[in-house]
Formats: C-alpha cells, sequence, structure tokens
C-alpha cells in the first residue's frame, strides 16, 4: 500500500522502485521501496523524503495529498540520512513550502549546505534531544553514525515506541504487504534474502558502525520499526534485528557454511575445470553459488560472498596477470572489508601465470586475512590429473570451513 496508517498520528507513505541501478551501480531484480513517514501532533513533521529521479517527489507529493496532509502544514523535515534516496525531494519542497526546519545531526547541517543551500531554519540534534509535536507526539533523536554514512541518526516516537531507523533495518524487494503481521516461511526467506543483499552492497563496509548501532537500537525498547526500505516491522521486531546481527556476523567473521565460485574464462580452459568442480561439491551436498564474472553484476557476487564460508576463485592469466573481472570483483570484496573467508584459488596460464601474484597483491592492499588452500596453476588445457589434484584441495577447503 502507498498510504498506510501505522498508528495513531503517524502514517507511513512509500514507493516502489525498479528498472535501475541502485546508488548507481547495484541491481535490484526485486525493486526496492521508499518510506517516508509522517507524524501528526500539534505539529507535522515528515521524517524522510523519496529520491529526486524523475516523477519520485511528484509521487511524494501525490501520497502527501492522499493522506490528507498539506505541505504547509509541515513544520518539520527530520532528516535521519542525506542520502538522496531519501533527501533529494528537498529541493522540489523548498519550492513549494519556505516555513519550515530541519531537524538533522550536524554533520547533516553541513550537507545540507552542500546540497540544498539550506543554511537557515536547521535545528542540529544530538543523542537523547527531544522534539515535542504536541498532542503526546515526542520526537526523540539517537546519533548512530556511519550506517553508512557519518551524519545518520535515528529517530523514536516515544508515545508508540516506534523507531525510524532509515537504512537501517532496510530491505530490498517489493512487497506487497506492509507490517511482518503474517509472514509465512516463504516471506521470511525472502525478506532475508533481500536483506542480505541489501546489508552486502549497502552496509557491509561500515559493519563495526552497524554493530554499534544495532546496540544502541536495541537499549530503546523500540516496539515497532519503521525503516526508509521495506516493511515496518511490528509483530516481532527482533526477526529483523535476528538477520541483522546474522549479516554482521557474516561480515566480521565467516558467512555460512556454504562456498561462493568467483570465475571467469577466455576460450573455456579454466571454464572447464569450474564445471567439474561445481559437480563435484554438488556432489557432497554442500550449498554452491556460481559467479560468472565479468556476467553477473557485483551485487549479486558480494551477496553471496557475504553468505559464504569459503570462496573459490577460478581466473585465468591475461596480460600476465589475473583476468581483469575476476581481479576487481576481489578489488571491490577488498573495498567491501570482507575480511576473513576460507578459499581457494585455480587457473589456466599460457606461458606465464599472473595468478597468485595478483591475488597475493589484492589480499595485502587490503588487509584481508584470507585462509587460503594451495593456489593450483595448469597449463594450457585442464586435464584428468590437474581435476584431481584441484579437487583434492577442495576437499582441504571443505575441511577448513568445517562442512
Ligand atoms: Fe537509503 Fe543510504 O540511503
Amino acid at each position: 500500500m502507498d498510504v498506510t496508517k501505522l498508528a495513531d498520528g503517524i502514517t507511513k507513505l512509500s514507493a516502489s522502485l525498479d528498472g535501475i541501478l541502485f546508488e548507481g551501480m547495484w541491481e535490484i531484480p526485486n525493486g526496492v521501496s521508499l518510506n517516508s513517514y509522517i507524524v501528526k501532533g500539534e505539529k507535522t513533521a515528515i521524517i524522510d523524503g523519496f529520491c529526486d529521479w524523475e516523477g519520485v517527489p511528484e509521487k511524494l507529493f501525490e501520497l502527501l495529498d492522499k493522506a490528507e496532509v498539506n505541505l504547509e502544514d509541515i513544520k518539520y523535515l527530520v532528516i535521519n540520512h542525506m542520502e538522496p534516496d531519501h533527501s533529494g525531494w528537498i529541493k522540489d519542497f523548498k519550492k513549494l513550502n519556505t516555513d519550515f526546519e530541519v531537524v538533522c545531526t550536524k554533520k547533516a547541517a553541513n550537507l545540507m549546505k552542500t546540497f540544498f543551500d539550506q543554511e537557515e531554519n536547521v535545528r542540529v540534534v544530538q543523542t537523547s534531544d527531544t522534539l515535542d509535536l504536541g498532542n503526546g507526539k515526542v520526537l526523540e533523536f539517537h546519533e548512530v553514525p556511519n550506517v553508512h554514512w557519518p551524519e545518520t541518526m535515528m529517530t523514536f516516537e516515544k508515545s508508540t515506541k516506534t523507531a525510524f531507523t532509515c537504512d537501517l533495518f532496510g530491505t530490498y524487494g517489493k512487497t506487497d504487504f506492509d507490517f511482518d503481521d503474517n509472514l509465512t516461511d516463504e516471506d521470511l526467506r525472502y525478506l532475508n534474502d533481500e536483506g542480505l543483499r541489501y546489508y552486502s552492497n549497502v552496509m557491509m563496509t561500515f559493519s563495526q558502525q552497524v554493530k554499534k548501532a544495532v546496540d544502541k537500537f536495541e537499549e530503546l525498547g523500540a516496539k515497532t520499526i519503521a525503516p526508509g526500505h521495506g516493511i515496518v516491522w511490528r509483530k516481532d521486531p527482533n526477526k529483523i534485528v535476528q538477520m541483522y546481527r546474522n549479516y554482521i556476523d557474516y561480515a566480521l567473521g565467516y558467512g555460512r557454511k556454504e562456498i561462493t565460485i568467483l570465475w571467469g574464462s577466455m576460450y573455456g580452459r579454466t571454464e572447464e575445470a569450474v564445471r567439474e568442480i561445481e559437480k563435484y561439491i554438488i556432489g557432497k551436498n554442500i550449498k554452491v553459488n556460481i559467479h560468472r564474472l565479468p556476467e553477473t553484476n557485483w551485487g549479486t557476487m558480494l551477496k553471496s560472498v557475504l553468505s559464504s564460508s569459503g570462496v573459490i576463485i577460478a581466473a585465468p592469466t591475461y596480460e600476465y596477470q589475473m583476468f581483469p573481472p575476476v581481479a576487481c570483483a576481489l578489488e571491490e570484496i577488498g573495498r567491501k572489508k570482507i575480511l576473513k573467508r576460507h578459499a581457494l584459488a585455480f587457473g589456466s596460464y599460457g606461458w606465464t601465470s599472473g595468478l597468485q601474484k595478483e591475488l597475493d597483491d589484492i589480499m595485502n592492499r587490503y588487509k584481508l586475512n584470507w585462509d587460503f588452500v594451495d593456489t593450483y596453476i595448469f597449463n594450457g588445457k585442464v586435464r584428468k590429473e590437474d581435476i584431481d589434484v584441484i579437487k583434492k584441495r577442495v576437499d582441504a577447503l571443505i575441511d577448513k570451513i568445517g562442512i
């Protein structure tokens, strides 16, 4: 639903987006929702908004109209997070209403200047500051920096114990329901999967800080989680909290007992070995995620690496170095700080192999503490004896994972 009552005086406005690359780079095969919230006391606040992509601010204005909220009645813009998927609409709003106050952290206030030339009527808040809207509605603010930008905060409505968490506890994926009231196992699997994809793309680099934010959130005693993306959790908010704790654990430690194969091949020599190894792992009833590069979007690749304790890198040598699409994917994994994995690399070469050197360079550059089984390289086509050796090394990898 695009306009949904959460509680007396609190309304959710929601739009779904698809057919875009989120943050300009992540595929979202199941779309993503943008949520904005209206809190009405004697005065009205809007908490977060929509992006400024074509037609989207107009959609928000349309929903405000449907929710019977007059733009001129909005007195406070509560900005939990300045990323333009939530703040982009402000430039359009400013053309229609000039009598409002922005409520945000100090770092967000600096961004309000640079993004929207907004220096006047900005109320900078810190943790535990409150804003009384009247009629019992009181907003309390809690800074949670680096979720995943430095200026982020949560807003807590005290009378209903609703936490507006913006990106925190967000998920990708569209649903035809607004709340967690009647989730089936299938719904939960879907939301967990979309949450994992979202977390790996957007949050993972900042897992230490996200962990602190989740800890802070749990001190609030919130009964309802109202995020900027995804559904509202009010029946059992602990479900999404636990999902996030799992994602954080995967990022800071190891993933589940499954294996991701990241591979590329120019003319099929490395591919032939990959296909044999994929069959071999499946034959052992181990879950395997397999992604050819560059064909697979990095968002999907990262989701799999986040959830997997074991990673197999299969790449030929190209111009004396690792096959570039695989090397670039590993660079991205390094930037996202997936620090610990059990791993194995193999691949073919023609006259000299560049696989190990570049692998070492990337691991050292990003200080990745991956625990590798010995790399295996083979010259030209893959032979039965090569496959036999690689299988033995896969067995060693599986031992390391503890499957
Ligand atoms: Fe949903 Fe960081 O923006």
